[in-house]
């Protein structure tokens, strides 16, 4: 088996390793046994990245005579919806499921959203695993908890937070990332630096390009951060009522953009981060509240790294 470094999400009697490794696809059977025994495996993917994994997904468990079903839903932010959860819910009941099946979110930040949702409404809690395989799930929305679909009101309106049992990172899905995926995933990480750790910032203004390139060390290097410093606040907040919200650094304009061009391919969640970031800055500034070289630095960080912000 692949070596791997774990992370630990502490919530009492719902905390949860953060596995981090290389290929870890192929020993996805080995690790899961680990973490319990489950009278059923449902894999839930969307239509881009279920072609790279699923495979050999079902190759590990059917080997095993595990039972296994797979579910592939449209990708898209689109299929955070109402109408496709309903789909999703009817399609997994009809799989004859119990309290010991186990469902696995492979995919980003959508699949990962809305099937925490659906796994947390379903017999009233399925455990779940997430599996993210965009860096924006990976240092973001699949650690923690929070599950969403968005509403005509706006963006993850609708959800719950519901804790998997374990997140699971195999860093070559990010090879398969188109430039703009990894850049997206990015802002993330810069949001982690930004709120909380000044020394990791000047690691990025030092690493920022390597990331964005792929170098394998300074991946993972990010992403251990960013899960750390996620897992230290969600400690702290679950169910942010206080400090959790700096996790929204960002997003409050983020997500208007994002709902302002109907979360179309025009600007996508990461872009629309860059923007909320330096534009939540800029505000702060105004209000007196922020000195103008925090500002600077982040628009010259992003200047280096020819990231737009505007
Ligand atoms: N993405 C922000 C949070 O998990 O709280």
């Amino acid at each position: 088996m692949q070596k791997t470094d774990k992370i630990f999400v502490k919530l009492g009697e719902r905390s949860y390793p953060i596995i981090i490794g290389k290929d870890l696809f192929k020993d996805l059977q080995e690790i899961i046994s680990k973490l319990g025994s489950f009278s059923r495996i449902i894999a839930i993917s969307d239509s881009n990245v279920s072609k790279y994994y699923l495979k050999k997904i079902r190759e590990g468990f059917t080997k095993h005579n595990t039972k296994y079903n797979e579910i592939v839903l449209p990708s898209g932010e689109k299929t955070k919806s109402f109408a496709i959860l309903e789909v999703l819910l009817e399609k997994i009941l009809g799989m004859k499921i119990d309290r010991k099946t186990l469902i696995l979110c492979v995919g980003g930040g959508v699949i990962g959203d809305l099937v925490g949702l659906a796994s947390s409404l379903l017999l009233r809690g399925l455990n779940f695993i997430q599996i993210p395989t965009s860096l924006l799930a990976q240092v973001d929305s699949s650690v923690g908890g929070k599950t969403a679909i968005n509403s005509k009101h706006g963006k993850n309106l609708i959800g719950t937070f519901f804790q998997p049992l374990a997140v699971i990172i195999s860093l070559e899905t990010l090879k398969t990332l188109e430039k703009r995926q990894i850049i997206a995933g990015y802002a993330e990480i810069l949001k982690y630096s930004f709120i909380m750790d000044k020394k990791f910032f000047f690691w990025l203004h030092k690493n920022g390009k390597k990331v964005i390139s792929l170098d394998y060390k300074c991946c993972l290097e990010a992403i251990k951060n960013s899960c750390k410093i996620k897992s230290k606040i969600v400690k702290i907040d679950e169910k942010e009522k206080g400090i959790r919200e700096i996790l929204n650094f960002g997003h409050t304009f983020g997500h208007a953009i994002e709902s302002f061009n109907n979360y179309s391919k025009k600007i996508n969640h990461g872009e629309s981060i860059f923007i909320g970031m330096v534009l939540a800055l800029k505000f702060s500034v105004y209000l007196g509240i922020c000195k103008l070289e925090v500002l600077q630095k982040l628009t010259n960080h992003l200047e280096e790294l020819n990231i737009p912000y505007k």
